[in-house]
């Protein structure tokens, strides 16, 4: 893919150095925007419904009104990836109030803006090994509607830096002691066998792949609490792990620069994180068997 993919904006397919909003618009000015990343595999959208169906939600819980493509978006999306041509992609979707006055009251006669952009990502490989982060607990400072897919991201970008200043690859956040989510991901710790995770509450984003996880985990037997706990819980697990589009199942080795559960730095991680590892093989192999290659799990 060139630099200046094709992307979409309000009915318009045009090269991405090309795509232009009014300075007015209030996804600029105010952050009045909502929006989704879908992964392709094998060069198809994954979970696209449910994708959608949230965007559907944050637009309703934002009182945004629908742009007239909302209809379209998957063909929008496939449109995108086919003539980007990228082995696999990242498809972003943005919707944004739309440009008026920079008056905080009025949204009469705004029209809404929708972007679509494809970026390349990683391609799957079944065979590979769980991924591993490290984390820094961080305050999470954001507001009371985290369930809503908002572009207002600062609290959490903020959140990564303060990690990456002590010196870890993320944050993971809490508030007032009890762990909510990554950055960009849902966190979970497990502690003697059985999973918990923040309840999806107003406090947390819904993810897609934690739903997907906790079912998968049920459906092999295990006990899935959506059960807050606290910073010293986590710090106490067996294991910990994130879950996202992006992210899939990733184990988290340390937090705070203290070794997660029975990890060390020379251990082999699928030994010390067993349920982890178990949940990325039930995860990889059902993407394995979404586009047709053989299981590993
Ligand atoms: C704050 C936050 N939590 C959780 C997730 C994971 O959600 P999903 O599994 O739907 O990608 C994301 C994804 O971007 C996120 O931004």
């Amino acid at each position: 893919m060139s630099q200046d993919s094709i992307c979409y904006l309000s009915g318009k397919y045009l090269p991405k150095s090309q795509a232009t909003l009014p300075v007015e618009e209030r996804g600029l000015l105010f952050a009045e925007g909502v929006y989704e990343v879908v992964r392709t595999y094998a060069g198809q959208l994954y979970e696209m419904q449910p994708h959608l169906d949230r965007l559907q939600r944050s637009l309703n819980k934002t009182g945004m009104t629908a742009p007239k493509d909302l209809d379209q978006l998957t063909a929008i999306s496939e449109k995108l990836v086919a003539e980007n041509n990228l082995p696999e992609s990242l498809v972003y979707i943005q919707i944004t109030r739309g440009a008026g006055p920079r008056t905080v009251r009025s949204y009469e006669g705004l029209v809404p803006n929708t972007l679509v952009v494809v970026y390349p990502t990683t391609t799957f490989d079944e065979a590979a090994d769980m991924p591993s982060k490290t984390l820094a607990l961080v305050p999470d400072i954001r507001w009371h509607m985290c369930d809503t897919k908002t572009i207002m991201l600062m609290p959490n970008i903020a959140a990564g830096n303060q990690a990456t200043a002590l010196g870890a690859d993320d944050a993971l956040m809490h508030r007032n002691k009890i762990v909510t989510e990554g950055t960009a991901a849902n966190a979970f710790a497990i502690k003697n066998g059985e999973l918990f995770t923040h309840p999806a509450d107003n406090h947390i984003l819904h993810g897609i792949t934690r739903a997907t996880v906790i079912r998968l985990a049920r459906e092999n037997g295990f006990t899935v609490n959506e059960t807050a706990l606290t910073t010293e819980q986590f710090l106490d697990a067996d294991e910990v792990f994130l879950s996202g589009t992006t992210t899939h199942v990733t184990a988290v080795t340390k937090i705070d620069g203290q070794n997660v559960g029975a990890y060390t730095e020379n251990c082999a991680l699928a030994d010390v994180y067993p349920i982890a590892q178990k949940l990325h093989e039930f995860f990889v192999s059902r993407i394995g068997s979404l586009i047709g290659s053989p299981q590993t799990a």
